[in-house]
């Protein structure tokens, strides 16, 4: 397979934020559809390379390799051998294999996990291992819903969210997907100053800082694309030497936070992501603030963390308005009565789950 191969991709991303997945590779110049749990585009391998080095919200980029109506499990392992798996295993590796089954013939999975292997392995000179956990590199996913099964391949890796700077943890620490999704939904515009009070492992502002200054999330990590038969080495080099020639410099952001522990966490992971942000042990500061704010947050609202939510939304909301003579915000709440707390008039832009809790980012856009 050469370069003007035109693979059917798929970008996965949490429910809820499928739409800035799209913009996002609209901004890259691709063109999607959004499906529930992500965007279905098409492109070569720079459109691969592209989708995984550049995309803020999305968990992973996949391939859909071969998609055939299937009733029996000889018939899968036939199907399954003719596909071209040599690109994708070009040698000996443990790959994991995901299977999910719905109103099939074929409904046990590890029986068609176990069958799939078999047919790649009828078109490898070499064996795959199964392995027990999600491995890093190549994982496969089978899907067979009213007989029809599809196979695709992860481009990724490691999922999309681990960008590598995460050096130190803390108490509920928001994924950078979910982070870059509401910064991005927010609306900033990239240079008004950004500031998160609530800032905890400081995934918000680093995440702010890499939008600001057009770093790409993927710039410092590897993706198992990179192991495959196909991989274009100088057209990835060229593609990460045309982002390096677009980084701008970083806009002013401030993290604070009432814990020491966790604003220590964030000056060690804003240094592992090489990123310039403002942090300081503070609650609610209002002196040497800027007049003119994006205030992008994810407060504690008393599920993970416990504490007496409302009375903090106000609060938060109180030095808002007390603190700006301007503000854009952009917050999450798990319920409507949480956002009114704050009195700030504003309105719910999406809906997600945040470590299995349903929450909305509210803005005053
Ligand atoms: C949900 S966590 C934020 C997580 C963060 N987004 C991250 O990715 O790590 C909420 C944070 O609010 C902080 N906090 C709680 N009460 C506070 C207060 N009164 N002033 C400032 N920070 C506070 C906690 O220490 C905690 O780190």
């Amino acid at each position: 397979m050469e370069s003007k191969t035109v693979f059917k991709l798929f970008a996965v991303s949490q429910p809820g934020i499928e739409e800035i997945t799209l913009s996002e590779l609209e901004d890259l110049g691709i063109e999607g559809k959004v499906v529930p749990g992500g965007v279905e585009f098409k492109g070569g391998l720079k459109e691969l390379y592209l989708s995984n080095l550049w995309l803020r919200t999305a968990n992973r980029v996949i391939v859909r390799v071969a998609s055939f109506k299937v009733k029996s499990f000889s018939e899968l392992v036939k199907r399954v051998s003719r596909y071209p798996w040599d690109i994708y295993f070009p040698f000996s590796q443990k790959v994991k294999i995901r299977v999910t089954c719905k109103k099939s013939k074929l409904y046990h999975s590890k029986a068609v996990a176990e069958r799939v292997l078999k047919g790649i392995h009828h078109r490898l000179k070499h064996q795959l291992e199964e392995a027990k956990f999600e491995d890093e590199g190549t994982s496969i996913i089978v899907r067979i819903e009213n007989d029809f099964c599809t196979i695709s391949i992860n481009s990724s890796g490691a999922s999309l969210h681990k960008r590598g700077y995460r050096v130190v943890e803390t108490e509920a620490p928001l994924r950078e997907t979910l982070a870059s999704a509401m910064i991005l939904a927010s609306g900033w515009d990239k240079r008004t100053p950004l500031v998160d009070p609530f800032c905890g492992s400081g995934t918000i502002p680093i995440e702010a800082a890499l939008i600001g200054a057009n770093i790409p999330p993927g710039l410092n990590r590897e993706f198992a694309f990179m192991k495959w038969k196909n991989f274009d080495e100088s057209l990835w080099n060229q593609i990460l030497e045309d982002a390096r020639k677009e980084i701008r410099d970083f806009p002013e952001i401030y993290g604070f936070d009432i814990s020491e522990h966790a604003v220590k966490a964030a000056i060690k992971n804003a240094e592992a992501a090489g990123v310039k942000v403002s942090f300081k042990v503070a609650s609610f500061p209002t002196d040497n603030m800027p007049p003119l704010v994006y205030v992008i947050t994810n407060p504690p609202y008393g599920k993970r963390i416990k504490v007496d939510a409302e009375k903090i939304y106000k609060k938060f909301g109180d030095w808002l308005k007390k603190t700006f003579s301007g503000y854009k915000v952009g917050f999450l709440a798990p319920s409507d009565r949480l956002a009114l707390a704050t009195g700030i008039k504003c309105k719910k832009i999406i809906s997600f789950s945040n470590g299995g809790i349903r929450v909305n980012l509210y803005c005053n856009r």
